[in-house]
C-alpha cells in the first residue's frame, strides 16, 4: 500500500487574509479555503458534508448562544461560523463540527512559519 506523505505548502502571508475573511488556494486539486477567525487562521476542504455545496463562499457570521427557556436569545461567537450558501448548515470555523448535526467540514492543520501561512495536505 502507497503511503502518501504529508506536505506543507505556504497559501498566505500573515496579514494578507483580514479577519473575518477568507482566500481560495487549489492545493492538489483540492480547493481549500484559508480563513483568519479572529487571528487564527483555519483551513477547510471547500466541500460541504451535507450536499457538497462549495461551503467556503458561505457568508461567516456569528451565531445564536444556547440559552435557558424563557430567556431571550443572545447572538456570539462573531466571525467564527461559517453558514454554508445551500442550504444554511453552520460550522464552527475553528473545529470543523456542524452545529446541529455530527457531520463536520474536513480542515487541515495550519501553522505560521516566517510570516507565512502553510496548510498540511
Ligand atoms: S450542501 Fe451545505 S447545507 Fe446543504
Amino acid at each position: 500500500m502507497a503511503n502518501k506523505s504529508k506536505q506543507r505548502i505556504a497559501v498566505a502571508m500573515v496579514g494578507e487574509i483580514k479577519v473575518g475573511d477568507r482566500k481560495m488556494v487549489n492545493v492538489d486539486g483540492k480547493s481549500i479555503g484559508i480563513f483568519n477567525v479572529n487571528g487564527e487562521h483555519v483551513a477547510v476542504l471547500n466541500v460541504c458534508p451535507h450536499e457538497l455545496a462549495p461551503v467556503c463562499r458561505g457568508r461567516v457570521t456569528g451565531t445564536t448562544l444556547a440559552s435557558v427557556p424563557g430567556e431571550s436569545l443572545k447572538w456570539g461567537r462573531e466571525d467564527e461560523i461559517l453558514v454554508c450558501p445551500w442550504h444554511g448548515w453552520e460550522f464552527d470555523l475553528k473545529t470543523g463540527d456542524a452545529l446541529a448535526d455530527k457531520r463536520r467540514l474536513r480542515t487541515y492543520p495550519v501553522t505560521v512559519e516566517e510570516g507565512q501561512v502553510l496548510i498540511e495536505v
